[in-house]
């Protein structure tokens, strides 16, 4: 670095204040004039491109992560040119890393073209040493790499970026605190998440996730119900509420708040009209929360339970706490308790040692339990996790042919589930329009989704809609009222 660099990177350095947020607000503001310098030089605005991988929790990081680009004073872009590209990556699945490979290459050509351009990577993948290794070595054009646990400190990455003129890294390997109050940019702005807990601590076999986003912590419920009535008042209708295991809420705090509390106490926020939830785990869905899902009127009658295998050897193996029999009881009394509800899921296929038997177990679930949707996956060796070492890994050919079959049985189940809501009438919450067709897409409290014509000025707010023809795992209706 060059002298007067130093000296003017010490002076940033020794005026941060030690506390967060603040420290980082003062970064930001550090980096607003670093910004309106270089703007002033090239004489045109810069612009920024977040672009997310993976989960509904990435997805919320982004908005942090965005919201803190915005405040710098970046402008946000929808493609790859932009000056500064953010990836924030998923790897839960070894596709994900793949595909984040191919697309660095691409944003390293753009960058030989703009030389300011700044390409920065966090998330997931990038806590894991290899992938971080990876790119040091063949990628040499990223600017600055951070993980899960310090998306925070983006302002202040960005400035060690610009006054050390290298690649920053920086990958915590367990959290810190929580810091609250940071920027958000929030996409939609009827509809937000909010997380309630970071982390897992079920380290099922297969899943990287416990790995890369540390142990289990809550926020606590004034913080979470202070977020949801600062959404509510800035025009926010519908709230998710997001941890890998909700049902865990609470466990590490003093306040002794359950996550059916939790959901009570965020419905009595003046303002919110919808409240969803992911994800529960079925080894401890408690009635208290059913009850809570079947008598609250906010809360939208929708649970998506991840089954993963309907084999009850299977399901030891992956360390879930359940067995086939054990996951059915609990789907019929979610049926039974709560009307209408739907139930959706996730399955793996081709898990370790899955034999024909146990294949044939997941569809039975998969027809006995009638779900609304279904995600499924291949299962995916995860280097590290326990089940990348076990023995009878199952051939692709196997694996493809079973997801097939599996896939068209999902098809069946879920459309006869959908079509039983037709010809009713039911409030959706209109969060898609597309202007060429006239068309409004809107959710129902179910999940379903419905296409109908509407005016554009709906967008955004709660309607009742004619649900004509099922289409699957969608709807065709007509537009009967504004709901107030
Ligand atoms: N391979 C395939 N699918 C996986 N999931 C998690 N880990 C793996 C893996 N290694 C799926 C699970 C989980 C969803 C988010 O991703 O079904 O519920
Ligand atoms: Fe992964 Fe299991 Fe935790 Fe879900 S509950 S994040 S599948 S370890």
């Amino acid at each position: 670095m060059e002298q007067s660099m130093e000296h003017y990177a010490e002076r940033v350095r020794s005026l941060a204040p030690t506390e967060e947020p603040e420290r980082q607000y003062y970064f930001i503001d550090v980096m607003k004039s670093v910004l309106a310098e270089k703007e002033n030089r090239i004489g045109r605005k810069l612009t920024m491109n977040v672009v997310t991988f993976g989960c509904q929790m990435n997805a919320k990081d982004s908005e942090t992560l965005s919201g803190i680009l915005s405040a710098i004073g970046y402008e946000e872009t929808d493609n790859e040119e932009a000056d500064l590209v953010l990836y924030n990556t998923c790897t839960v699945r070894e596709n994900a890393n793949t595909r984040v490979y191919g697309r660095i290459g691409y944003l390293g050509n753009l960058k030989k073209k703009n030389p300011e351009k700044r390409i920065i990577l966090c998330g997931c993948m990038m806590q894991e040493p290899q992938a971080v290794e990876k790119i040091r070595k063949s990628y040499r054009f990223v600017d600055v790499i951070f993980g899960t646990h310090n998306i925070f400190k983006l302002a202040e990455l960005l400035f060690e970026r610009e006054v050390q003129g290298a690649l920053v890294i920086d990958v915590w390997d367990k959290a810190t605190g929580i810091v609250e109050d940071l920027p958000r940019r929030n996409k939609y702005g009827f509809k937000a998440g909010i997380n309630i807990m970071y982390g897992c601590n079920n380290f099922c076999s297969y899943c990287i996730v416990p790995y890369v986003r540390g142990r289990e912590r809550s926020r606590s419920a004034a913080d979470i119900v202070a977020e949801a009535r600062h959404l509510a008042d800035n025009g926010v209708r519908e709230v998710m509420l997001l941890g890998q295991n909700v049902n865990s809420y609470g466990k590490n705090m003093t306040d002794g708040v359950s996550f059916a509390q939790l959901l009570h106490m965020v419905s009595e926020v003046e303002g919110i009209r919808r409240i969803r939830f992911m994800t529960p785990h079925p080894k401890d869905l408690s009635d208290e929360l059913i009850d809570e899902i079947a008598v609250n009127p906010k809360v939208c009658k929708h649970v998506h339970l991840p089954l993963q295998s309907g084999s009850s050897r299977v399901l030891r193996a992956m360390n879930r706490h359940y067995t086939k029999e054990r996951y059915l009881e609990l789907v019929d009394k979610i049926k039974e308790r709560i009307p209408g509800v739907a139930v959706t899921t996730d399955i793996i296929v081709g898990f370790p040692g899955e034999t024909e038997e146990d294949f044939l177990e997941t569809i039975d679930v998969v027809r006995k339990a009638g779900f609304m949707a279904a995600y499924t996956f291949l299962y995916s060796k995860r280097t590290g996790t326990p089940a990348a070492s076990m023995e009878g890994q199952v051939s692709d050919e196997v694996a493809g042919e079973r997801f097939k079959r599996l896939l068209s049985n999902v098809g069946e189940v879920s459309a006869r589930e959908a079509e039983r809501f037709s010809g009713r009438t039911l409030e959706v919450l209109c969060e898609e329009y597309k202007p060429g067709e006239g068309l409004m897409t809107g959710r129902l409290d179910n999940n379903l989704l419905v296409h109908f014509p509407a005016e554009e000025a709906l967008w955004g707010e709660l309607v009742t809609v004619r649900l004509e023809e099922c289409k699957g795992f969608y709807y065709l209706g007509t537009l009967c009222s504004t709901v107030v």
